[in-house]
């Protein structure tokens, strides 16, 4: 019996076999678009895998990403399977796709993440029997949607997600009555949302989200019966959200955060049963604090930033009893932290920007699941519980601008996966006992604004990244053991009471972009290991008590030579893994990250200006006032064309003002040599005539120019008149106002550098192509 079952179904092989024999390859005519495809590929690139693609493998249909319908005698090609089939950089240029454009049996086309460039080819509308598109994460550009897309009537999956797709959505779409799935996210789209998007009742996937799509949501949305995801979040839609209509009880996942939306949310929203992600923050909507909410659905997710939520954490969270990320930041919310928030199972949980008060829950420290806490911006208070040791799940800990007081718990590196710890702006105090070992996980360190004393621990933990410990009264000499923390990239120490020496070992760290030792006690020399420190883009060693001559290697510092992207990428500042919708994922640091300064005024640095410091082309701040410097000013310097503030005053520079300062500096806008001893005409061409303010010259010995209205003509060192004596004053008033607002902008910087970016606008842009930088 068995045998017989064995030959009949040998028997069907055999036959099936036999048919296909009736056409045994792929249409010659798609053969050879596939090969065309490959060629226009493989010019620009080698492409090895698609090394099946050649004329000897006869049947197209055997390629790899290649299926072909074998039921029709054909056997045309229905699906090419292309995703990610080019490295990221390299790309290619959207007209080497034409070629497919010839094949009218397609059915399903993926060319996902690709780094696909150049316009959207019209010829796409070719493929009419097209029933999956998906180009998105690519560059595909495209003033409009290509009309011929409404043609293609098939289409029931459309994802041209993550482009540079601009223009409005045309009312065509209606055309598209199959389409069940349409991501148009993370492109350029403006206008208003076509009402006409109400007739895809077939549609279950919505995402129009990232562009910048304005005017009201349409009321037709409510008729899309069968819509489980909605997310129109990250656009400038505006009107009431109270006149969105019940949605369909399907609905899983409702986003409309960052929109300019108003009104109040409506209570129905939380009776959908099948809802797991509300996303409605970053709007100008409230919640009606005083309603009684039963909410009905089993929400995940729930980001209520900016609601306008008053009064004590709402207790109706504490039915949701599948509640893993809740966002509650940037409302009223005051009282203490309900215990039952332990209770839930929350994975990420921010409540920053409120008016919390009471103690800190060990609870929460303990809880089993969460992986980041973030309660800054309240007026929480109390000691830090020292629970913290036991904490062995929670990665972020971000606690700054409260009223916390005490010392750091002894063990907290017994929080063996916390990565980022921000205790800034607190009351704290005492010393530093931690022992941070080799184990620490520890990669952000933020202390800054405290009175913690005491001297600084040896290390921080073989990962720490980052160190800010600005504006407490660390004392002591800066022994800490560098080379035990190879992956240093900032250290801002500055406003401290730290003494001796810069340690030679700072040269270890290679990948160091940020320095700031501003305002300290430190002496001596700038060590000659500083010569390693080719990453670096922000020094700031102002106001100590440096000695010795400014140190020529400075001119190596490649971090403020060039600054494309590949720096960028590598160097990128503080990159923050951050969990974005359930997932981890990497966020570059802000446009701020590019600055790059040097600052070693208010030192005791003497000698001359190296005259190679003209190579820092991407030098956009330098200062060396207030020192004891002599000599010219290089020509050099006149070469930092992307230079927009310098300040040389207050030292014992002598000769003429280069003429190159007028030619090359075009950025500049502030500019001090005042207190030198410099001599000669003050240039009078390009940049440097639109600063017309005479202090940024004044008590120099002699220098003329009609902007200072000594005639060059007359002997230098009759300059002393009464003019001349009320320059001085101006100048030291300029002086300190320009030093003012460098140090206010530095610190505003650093703020900005250390902030935690959980949920962080720029996510909006994640997707956009890197341009190059030069600077
Ligand atoms: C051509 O493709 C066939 C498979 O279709 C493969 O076995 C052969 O190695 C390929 N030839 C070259 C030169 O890559
Ligand atoms: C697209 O179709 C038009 C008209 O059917 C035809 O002339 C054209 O050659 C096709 N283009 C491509 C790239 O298939
Ligand atoms: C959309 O459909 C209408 C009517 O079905 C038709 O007249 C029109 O040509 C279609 N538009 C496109 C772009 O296919
Ligand atoms: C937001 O909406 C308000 C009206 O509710 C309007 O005045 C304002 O201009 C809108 N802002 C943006 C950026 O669209
Ligand atoms: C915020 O809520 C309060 C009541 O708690 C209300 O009076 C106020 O109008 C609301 N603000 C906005 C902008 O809706
Ligand atoms: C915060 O709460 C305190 C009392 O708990 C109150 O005095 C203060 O006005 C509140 N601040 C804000 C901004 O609501
Ligand atoms: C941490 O946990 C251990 C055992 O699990 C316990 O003995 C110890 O007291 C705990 N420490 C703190 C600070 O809670
Ligand atoms: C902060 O705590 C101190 C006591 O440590 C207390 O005197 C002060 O009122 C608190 N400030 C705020 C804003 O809660
Ligand atoms: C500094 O750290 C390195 C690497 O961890 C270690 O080998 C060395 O002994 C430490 N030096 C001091 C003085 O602690
Ligand atoms: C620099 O300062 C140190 C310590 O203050 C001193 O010993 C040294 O002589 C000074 N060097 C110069 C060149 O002034
Ligand atoms: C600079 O780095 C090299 C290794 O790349 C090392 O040998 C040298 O000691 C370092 N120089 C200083 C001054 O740290
Ligand atoms: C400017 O020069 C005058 C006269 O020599 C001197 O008194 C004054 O201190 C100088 N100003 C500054 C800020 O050094």
């Amino acid at each position: 019996m068995r045998l017989a079952w064995y030959w009949l179904c040998g028997f069907f092989t055999l036959l099936i076999i036999a048919s296909h024999h009736s056409s045994s390859s792929c249409p010659l005519e798609h053969k050879q678009a596939l090969l065309q495809f490959k060629n226009l590929l493989t010019a620009s690139y080698f492409y090895d895998e698609l090394s099946s693609w050649n004329l000897s493998g006869d049947d197209c249909c055997s390629w790899v990403s290649v299926n072909c319908d074998l039921e029709s005698p054909l056997k045309p090609v229905t699906e090419l399977h292309l995703s990610s089939i080019i490295p990221k950089y390299v790309g290619f240029n959207m007209v080497s796709l034409l070629p497919l454009f010839h094949i009218q049996s397609l059915l399903f086309l993926d060319l996902q993440d690709n780094s696909l460039f150049g316009n959207i080819p019209g010829e796409l509308g070719n493929l009419t029997s097209l029933v999956y598109l998906d180009m998105s994460h690519n560059y595909a550009r495209s003033e409009n949607i290509p009309p011929q897309i409404y043609g293609m009537k098939n289409l029931r999956h459309l994802d041209l997600s993550a482009n540079l797709v601009a223009g409005s959505l045309s009312r065509k779409i209606s055309n598209l009555s199959n389409l069940e799935y349409l991501n148009l996210g993370s492109n350029y789209l403006v206008g208003s949302i076509p009402p006409e998007i109400g007739k895809l009742f077939q549609l279950h996937y919505l995402d129009l989200s990232g562009n910048q799509l304005g005017g009201e949501i349409p009321m037709s949305i409510s008729e899309l019966t069968e819509l489980q995801h909605l997310d129109l979040g990250l656009n400038s839609l505006s009107g009431s959200i109270s006149h969105f209509r019940t949605m369909n009880a399907r609905l899983e996942y409702l986003s409309l955060y960052y929109n300019n939306l108003s009104g109040e949310i409506p209570l129905w929203l939380f009776d959908l049963p099948n809802l797991n992600y509300l996303l409605l923050g970053s709007n100008s909507v409230s919640l009606n604090s005083a309603a009684l909410i039963h909410p009905k659905f089993n929400i995940k997710y729930l980001d209520l930033v900016s609601c306008n939520i008053s009064g004590g954490i709402p207790s109706w969270l504490s039915q949701l009893t599948y509640l893993s990320y809740l966002y509650l930041s940037d409302n009223k919310l005051s009282g203490g932290i309900p215990l039952w928030l332990c209770k839930l199972e929350l994975v990420e949980i921010d409540i920053s920007s409120n008016n919390l008060t009471g103690p800190l829950l060990p609870c929460l420290l303990e809880s089993k699941t969460l992986h980041i806490i973030s309660l800054s911006g309240n007026s929480l208070s109390g000691e830090l519980p020292s629970k913290i040791s036991n904490a062995t799940v929670v990665r972020y800990i971000i606690l700054s601008h409260n009223n916390f007081s005490g010392e750091l718990p002894k063990c907290i590196t017994g929080a063996t996966n916390l990565m980022r710890l921000d205790l800034s702006n607190n009351k704290l105090s005492g010393e530093i006992f931690t022992k941070f070992g080799f184990e620490s996980s520890l990669a952000y360190l933020k202390l800054s604004f405290n009175d913690f004393s005491g001297e600084l621990p040896l290390n921080f933990g073989a990962n720490i990244e980052t160190i800010i410990l600005s504006d407490n009264g660390f004392s002591g000499k800066l022994l800490m053991n560098f080379s035990s923390m190879p992956k240093l990239r900032m250290i801002d120490l500055h406003t401290n009471r730290l003494t001796g020496e810069m340690p030679d070992s700072l040269g270890i760290l290679k990948s160091l972009n940020i320095l700031n030792l501003r305002n300290n006690h430190l002496y001596g020399r700038i060590p000659d290991s500083f010569a390693n420190l080719t990453e670096m883009r922000i020094i700031d060693l102002s106001n100590n008590r440096l000695n010795g001559t400014i140190p020529p290697y400075f001119a190596n510092i490649s971090g403020m030579i060039k600054n494309d992207l590949m720096t960028v990428i590598h160097s990128g500042g503080n990159d923050v893994t951050v969990n974005w919708k359930g997932s981890f994922q990497v966020m570059q640091a802000d446009e701020s990250m590019r600055h790059t300064t040097l600052d070693l005024s208010d030192n005791d640095l003497s000698g001359e200006i190296p005259k190679y410091l003209g190579q820092l082309k991407c030098l956009k701040s330098l200062n060396l006032s207030h020192n004891n410097i002599n000599g010219v000013i290089p020509p050099s310097i006149g070469l930092l064309e992307n230079l927009e503030s310098l300040d040389l005053s207050h030292n014992k520079l002598s000769g003429e003002i280069p003429n190159l300062f007028g030619i090359n500096l075009h950025d500049l806008t502030t500019l001090d040599l005042s207190n030198n001893m410099l001599t000669g005409r003050i240039p009078e061409e390009g940049q440097i005539s639109k600063l017309v303010d005479p202090n940024i010259y004044a008590n120099n010995t002699g220098l003329c120019g009609t902007l200072i209205e000594v005639s060059c003509a007359s002997p230098p060192g009759e300059v002393e008149d009464e003019e001349g004596i009320q320059l001085t004053w101006d100048a030291v008033f300029l002086g300190y106002v320009y030093g003012l607002a460098w140090a206010l902008w530095l610190a505003y910087f650093f703020e900005i550098v250390g902030q935690n970016l959980i949920h962080d606008v720029f996510y909006r842009r994640r997707n956009q192509p890197n341009k190059l930088l030069g600077c």
